[in-house]
């Protein structure tokens, strides 16, 4: 490690990013703090650093991504990575290729990582058996999205401080959500108290049970949570997209009722906002507007989208740096020219 993440809490890293449950408290903190460290590239004339030379990251997605897969792109390639993208439809899977022939394939060519999408929850971790190269889930089924949850921190954390005792509310289809899985166990590792609001029709099933044991606050009530009468002020609200492309079935009758009661439209934010200016409003995208988020909304003094975006490369950086760089390779302590950044 650069002297320059002396002040982290080294913790030893897994050798797979596969859930937010493969990081403790400290490897969490540490990913954040390296995050930091790799955000200042995104500054300079010259986006280039040479920790990860001479290695190679295949990003496989199975499912469409703007943010997921060009980040974790970028974040390679500002590393000087060779990072080579894969999607289903361009490969051979569209010829009938398995899952487990397709990743045995290219790990047999001497890849180093692979960042995999994929619509079947679970599939990361099966890919994990099956090769040698580091794998990272980058959102798999409804199952988890770990660097989503990662970046949330992030920039939640840039803004509000620590979120030790912090009041995190996550809104709409949880049901479908992999992002709340992640950030569930993130957001509790980090100290922060979470409750999660959805309809009846869009709560994870077995979800009572689940914030039983592991103590979070579930509710129905929306403008209850966000009044504060179910409990602490909420100081962060992460809203979620309706994720129509997963919903076979009705789970609401309309658009209009779902805005009404689960949406964060102009009313709710104006009262929002006078009750706390300094509340931080997230999504981590693609926004629905008008759906679960107004435009108003969206592009309010407090929405973090677009710092959720940026967070997203330093994030993704730091997290490639902390699996695949060795021990004594530095973080941004020289450029590809070698002299010092
Ligand atoms: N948040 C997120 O995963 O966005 P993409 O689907 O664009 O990657």
């Amino acid at each position: 490690m650069s002297a320059t993440t002396s002040s982290t809490t080294q913790t030893r890293m897994p050798r797979h990013l596969l859930s937010m449950a493969d990081l403790d408290a400290g490897a969490i903190r540490t990913v954040l703090d390296t995050a930091a460290q790799m955000h200042d590239v995104q500054k300079r004339e010259v986006k280039k650093i040479p920790t990860l030379r001479g290695r190679t990251i295949i990003n496989l997605f199975f499912e469409d991504s703007t943010r997921t897969r060009s980040s974790f792109e970028i974040a390679g390639k500002w590393m000087s990575a060779d990072t080579i993208n894969i999607t289903g439809k361009g490969s051979a899977t569209s010829k009938g290729e398995s899952l487990r022939d397709t990743v045995r394939t290219i790990d047999a060519m001497g890849v180093d990582a692979f960042v995999i999408r994929h619509g079947a929850s679970g599939a990361c971790h099966q890919v994990a058996g099956w090769v040698d190269a580091h794998v990272i889930n980058a959102g798999d089924g409804t199952h988890e999205h770990p660097t989503q949850a990662l970046l949330d921190a992030y920039t939640m954390e840039r803004r509000l401080g620590s979120l030790e005792g912090r009041h995190v509310a996550i809104v709409g289809d949880l049901a479908h959500s992999r992002v709340v899985r992640s950030n569930l166990i993130s957001l509790q590792r980090l100290g922060a108290h979470v409750t999660l609001v959805a309809p009846p029709t869009l709560m994870p099933s077995g979800i009572g049970a689940w914030a039983e044991r592991d103590g979070f606050a579930l509710s129905h009530d929306l403008d209850g949570v966000l009044q504060g009468r179910e409990g602490k002020a909420v100081d962060a609200l992460m809203m979620l997209r309706v994720q129509k492309e997963r919903m076979s079935g009705g789970y609401f009758s309309t658009a209009r009722e779902y805005t009404v009661g689960y949406g964060l439209t102009r009313p709710r934010l104006a009262d929002l906002v006078e009750r706390n200016p300094e509340i931080v409003i997230c999504h981590p995208g693609p926004m629905n507007r008008g759906l679960e988020i107004s435009a108003d909304a969206a592009d309010a003094a407090q929405s973090l989208v677009l710092d959720q975006v940026s967070a997203g490369v330093a994030v993704r950086m730091s997290v490639l740096y902390h699996l695949l760089a060795g021990e004594d390779t530095p973080t941004v302590g020289t450029t590809t020219e070698g002299s010092a950044a």
